[in-house]
This record gives C-alpha cells, sequence and structure tokens, in this order.
C-alpha cells in the first residue's frame, strides 16, 4: 500500500503544560510516531514549557523517558529517538508572570507556522494569550489548541470563549474533541457520504431507532477529583456521545470542509428536544471483585455523581422526527466497546407463508475496539423444508478486510495535531458549537440536580443499572449486547 502522508509545513510547537500527563502520554510519543513516518518536516521545533525547573537536556531525558512508557513498537527505534529528541527545546515559563517569556519569544521563529497548545487549566488560557501577545511572540497567523473540557456549563464555556477570543480569531482555535481524531469516528462520514446504499434509507421512513453505546471498563480510580465534579453527562456525553450523535444524525454537508460539517453538526444539537427526566438512567458502580465502589474511587462516600447515563434522545428535524436516539455510556462495564447501531424498521409485509419472525437490517458500527462494520440481512435458511428465513451478519472487521499491508492506524492525537499544522479546523469544535452543546445538557444537569436524584447503583462489570433496561424495553426495544 502507497503510503499517503503528507509532510506538513516547517513548523515551532509550544507546548504549555509540556511536562504534564497529556504532554508525556499522548502529544509527544504520538509526534514522535510523526516524525519517524516523514511527515515532520527538518528544522521543526517542540517547545516544551512548564513551571519546573528543567533546562533542555532535563526536558530531552524526561520526553525519552515517557517515550520508553509510553510509546509502542516505534521506541525501538533509538536512532529516531535521538533525532526527534533533538528538535525539542524547553522554557521555564511562569504563565501568570514574567519568567521565561522573553526567552521563548527568542526561540518562537516568526516565519514558520506556530501551533501553541493549551495544556493547561482553563484558568491560564487567558493569561498565556495575553502574554503570547504582549511578548509579540504570537502573530495573526499562530493557532492555539485546547483541551476538553471546554467549561462546565454553558457560563463558563461562553467566558472561555470570549477570553480566547479577545485574542484570536476563530480560524485560528482549535478545540479537540479526541474522539473526532479516532480513524473509525472519520469512517462514520466514510460510510454515510461513500456509499449510495445507507443515505437513502437515512431517515425515519426506514430507521426505527439508533443507539450509540460507548462502555469502558476502566473506573474512575486516579482521577476521581475531577471526575466526582463532572460525571459521565459532562466527561462523556456533552462533548464525544454528541460529537457521535451529530456525525450519525447530520445533513449532508456540501463538501468535506470545516465550516460545512461543523454548520451541519450544530442544526442537529440545535433540534435536540429536552429530555424528559423518565428518560434519563444516571447509574453509579457499586463495589465488586475486581476493585472498589465509585464512592470509594472517587474519596467521596457521599457522591451523587454519575458513572453511567443513559438517555433516549430526540432530534426535532424532518429526517429524524420520531425516531429515538438511545445513548449510554459507562465506567466499569462489562466490556469496553463503542458502537453505534442503526436498527431499521420491520418489513411492512411479509411475502413468505408460515414465517412469524420479526426480520429487520441492523447496521452496526463498531469504533473500538475490532473496528468494523456488521449489517445484519435475512436469507433464507439453506435446505430443504420451505422458505424458511434466517439473520445472518454481513461482517466485515477492518483490519481483516484491509489486510495486513494496511497503513498502520494514527493514533486520535496524532492526527489531530498535524491538522493543527497542516491549518484544517474539520475535525475541531467551533465555539458556537461547544455552546450550543452545554445549552442542551445545562437543564438536564439542572433538573436531576434540583431533584436530588440519586444514581442507581450497578454491579461492575455489568450493562448498568437494572432501570437502563427497563427505559427501553418500555418502548418495547432492547439494548445491543455490550461485548468485546
Ligand atoms: C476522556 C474522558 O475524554 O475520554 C475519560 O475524560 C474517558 O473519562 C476517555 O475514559 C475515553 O477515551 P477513549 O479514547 O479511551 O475511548
Amino acid at each position: 500500500m502507497v503510503s499517503r502522508v503528507i509532510p506538513v509545513e516547517t513548523f515551532d510547537l509550544v507546548i504549555f503544560g509540556g511536562t504534564g500527563d497529556l504532554a508525556r502520554r499522548k502529544i509527544l510519543p504520538g509526534l514522535f510516531r510523526r516524525f519517524l513516518s516523514g511527515q515532520m518536516p527538518d528544522g521543526s521545533r517542540i517547545i516544551g514549557a512548564a513551571r519546573s525547573d528543567l533546562d533542555r537536556a532535563g526536558y530531552q531525558q524526561m520526553i525519552r523517558d515517557a517515550v520508553a512508557e509510553f510509546g509502542g513498537a516505534e521506541k525501538n527505534d533509538t536512532k529516531g529517538l535521538e533525532a526527534f529528541i533533538e528538535a525539542l527545546d524547553y522554557v521555564a515559563i511562569d504563565a501568570k508572570g514574567e519568567g521565561g517569556w522573553a526567552q521563548l519569544a527568542g526561540l518562537v521563529r516568526q516565519d514558520v507556522v506556530q501551533a501553541f497548545y493549551f495544556s493547561v487549566a482553563p484558568s491560564l488560557f487567558g493569561d498565556l494569550a495575553e502574554r503570547l501577545h504582549t511578548h509579540k511572540i504570537a502573530n495573526a497567523e499562530s493557532r492555539i489548541v485546547v483541551e476538553k473540557p471546554f467549561g462546565r456549563d454553558l457560563d463558563t464555556a461562553r467566558a472561555l470563549n470570549e477570553t480566547l477570543a479577545s485574542h484570536f480569531d476563530e480560524r485560528q482555535i482549535y478545540r479537540i474533541d479526541h474522539y473526532l481524531g479516532k480513524e473509525t469516528v472519520q469512517n462514520l462520514m466514510a460510510v454515510r457520504f461513500g456509499n449510495m446504499l445507507f443515505e437513502p434509507l437515512w431517515n425515519n421512513h426506514y430507521v426505527d431507532h439508533i443507539q450509540i453505546t460507548v462502555a469502558e471498563t476502566v473506573g474512575v480510580g486516579g482521577r476521581g477529583a475531577y471526575y466526582d465534579k463532572s460525571g459521565a453527562m459532562r466527561d462523556m456525553v456533552q462533548n464525544h456521545l454528541m460529537q457521535l450523535l451529530c456525525l450519525i444524525a447530520m445533513e449532508p454537508p456540501s463538501q468535506f470542509g470545516a465550516d460545512e460539517v461543523r454548520d451541519e453538526k450544530l442544526k442537529v444539537i440545535r433540534a435536540l428536544q429536552p429530555v424528559e427526566p423518565h428518560h434519563i438512567v444516571r447509574g453509579q458502580y457499586d463495589a465488586g471483585p475486581d476493585g472498589p465502589s465509585y464512592r470509594e474511587d472517587a474519596e467521596n462516600p457521599r457522591s451523587f455523581t454519575e458513572s453511567f447515563i443513559a438517555m433516549k434522545c430526540e432530534i426535532a428535524n424532518w429526517r429524524w422526527a420520531g425516531v429515538p436516539f438511545y445513548m449510554r455510556t459507562g465506567k466499569r462495564m462489562k466490556a469496553r466497546s463503542s458502537e453505534i447501531t442503526v436498527v431499521f424498521k420491520d418489513l411492512g409485509h411479509s411475502i413468505f407463508e408460515g414465517d412469524e419472525a420479526r426480520h429487520r437490517n441492523i447496521l452496526s458500527i463498531r469504533l473500538q475496539p475490532n473496528e468494523g462494520i456488521d449489517l445484519q440481512v435475512t436469507i433464507k435458511e439453506p435446505g430443504p423444508g420451505g422458505m424458511r428465513l434466517i439473520d445472518v451478519p454481513l461482517d466485515m472487521t477492518f483490519a481483516d478486510a484491509l489486510g495486513p499491508d494496511a497503513e498502520e492506524v494514527p493514533d486520535a492525537y496524532e492526527r489531530l495535531i498535524m491538522d493543527v499544522i497542516r491549518g484544517n479546523q474539520t475535525l475541531f469544535m467551533r465555539g458556537d458549537e461547544v455552546e450550543a452543546a452545554w445549552s442542551w445538557t445545562d437543564p438536564l444537569i439542572n433538573g436531576w440536580e434540583a431533584r436530588n436524584d440519586v444514581p442507581k447503583l450497578y454491579d461492575a462489570g455489568s450493562a448498568g443499572p437494572e432501570d437502563a433496561l427497563a427505559m427501553i424495553h418500555r418502548d418495547g426495544r432492547r439494548w445491543r449486547e455490550i461485548k468485546a
């Protein structure tokens, strides 16, 4: 298979929070892989900036260690690693003071692509943005990258947008939702808009309902302090699941361009209806043989924060009116599995006498692990005995279909950082999109807080609380089985 690595322009990438967890686990190992693939041009530089009092050699050693700990097979390429390490520099910086800024100004070039990754607490965004300007480091073409959580409600998200907007244009701001960088999430658009087969059926005439499941086996141990203030709604639904919902439900954009795609996603979010309280089930995992309960992990014995949520949502537009979208996500569930399932309606009339079973086509898009597509079709059971029908899967696992020579799939962060350098915002969230998402989730969160809603306990290693099963059963439907 021909490699399709397209070199980007020479760049200076400054990572504020360059010694932090995200930088060491994801950003730098990812950049190293891009370097090895030949995508990072000679002369490009990555400058870590953080509070720690390190020098260049100290930072280089930190990143060598990070690649050894978090990198994949590529970490054995020691020659390549040393060449990559040469591109690294470091500045000890005081985000709220003046320390380090003159040094940074001396390092960052004005005649190459500039990107500033704000891998720091959002409370520092304003300080960083301001100093980048007063020290004349940033220019009108610089890009800045910000991470989730982008606010914790509409007001805080608006305030962050305003802070950023007072220093940078929207076309310079890259808000990361790492789900959009996942290869299989991009595949949702390829499946929908690259095939004649599905789009004509993709509406309320043919679709009975849609399910979105993002199940994780991990708990919140280690990040309980953050998570307990957030919960599954803010941590997963407001961003990752809503992005999946948008990609599944949006109208075809006129082209695969940043604003064309984001305009269509925004329309979906704006068409989302308020969710009735009895269409929301919140859960908390209990202790199990393999680990402590949520409350123990979060070190908050009275916590009402949800580690699981299931909801029935509706999109009020011509395409989707009347089609329920069931979404659920949770920690410590029975398997790690993210899947979107489109369940088509029953046949209007069966011509096969005696066939009383319900036959329906089900398209399932597996996002992770074991990425692929599975389409359930009805066929005749082979052999004599009349027209007996059975449902069989047309199962395509991408790894098998594409064969051993398929290009290695880049990690979401690698892909997204290179898109920043390339200046392509298609897979990043626009400010109005983030605000619209909070406008939909805020009243739901406020509603359960006002009701003092207590999350239902569920067994670790299960499919979530019984109430979530009951919610969909009441509609005469059932969840897809969660399996790895
Ligand atoms: C993060 C959430 O954004 O996404 C985590 O904060 C979650 O709680 C993670 O575990 C899931 O990402 P992935 O790529 O493992 O599906």
